[in-house]
């Protein structure tokens, strides 16, 4: 039997050329303006001399574009190989990765900042540290971090409340309350927590900037 992860994934490579030559608004806050904010607050956070950026699920690259266009040396990673595919025809030449995000292979220090727009519900609770171990480590002291969070409660597969754009075609979610959402990124700083109530796609959101503390010790050693 396939667990929650190898179920997206593949549902994710069924319905990679729809979700690229549709892209059902999928857009951070709800609106293309909230989208192109959060881009940009999340690119001032970038330390100065390591502007390097880690696009964690990045898909068919639609965020990817963007800071390819800005001008930062940009590294894709994604589970499915039909976004990624997607991803490659689009960005002829982009570093892009197959890999899980549950196992980031990348040197410690290796990026400037992380951006993981829709992409961390997709990792069962039971794993998230993992994640979150991960994007610690490849950051630099001050890196900066943004990801986005459905809020609720609990976790499983969905094939119609979260997965509203592809009804029937099953994806694994988890939800988490603030309070869950503020115990797993305890290490970090958190420049910006913007919970919204309003339900957008199956669920209400919190959008969070934050920053890697300069501080070593709060890393339990490393
Ligand atoms: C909703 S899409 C979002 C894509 C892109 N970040 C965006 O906002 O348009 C979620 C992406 O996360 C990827 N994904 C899911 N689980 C993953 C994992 N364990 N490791 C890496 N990518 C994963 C999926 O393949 C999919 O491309």
């Amino acid at each position: 039997m396939l667990d929650e992860v190898e179920v997206t994934r593949q549902t994710y490579d069924e319905i990679a050329e729809d979700y690229a030559r549709t892209l059902k608004d999928p857009y951070l806050g709800g609106s293309e303006a909230y989208h192109k904010a959060a881009i940009d607050r999340f690119i001032g956070l970038l330390p100065p001399q390591r502007r390097r950026v880690l696009d964690l699920g990045c898909g068919f690259g639609h965020d990817l574009g963007s800071f390819l266009e800005r001008g930062l040396d940009t590294v894709g990673v994604d589970l499915s190989q039909g976004m990624l595919a997607l991803a490659r025809r689009r960005f002829p030449g982009a570093k892009l990765h197959h890999m899980d995000m549950r196992h980031l292979s990348f040197e410690p220090g290796s990026f400037g900042g992380v951006w993981a727009a829709h992409c961390l519900y997709h990792i069962p609770k039971r794993d998230i540290h993992k994640v979150i171990e991960g994007i610690k480590r490849v950051l630099v002291p001050e890196g900066a971090f943004f990801c986005c969070l459905k809020l609720g409660e609990g976790e499983g597969i969905d094939s119609h409340v979260q997965a509203l754009s592809y009804p029937g075609k099953p994806r694994f979610y988890a939800l988490y309350t603030e309070a869950e959402a503020k115990e797993m990124l305890k290490d970090f700083d958190i420049m910006e927590w913007d919970a919204k109530a309003e339900v957008y796609y199956g669920s209400g959101w919190v959008y969070i900037w934050a920053k890697k503390p300069t501080n070593r010790a709060r890393f339990k050693g490393r």
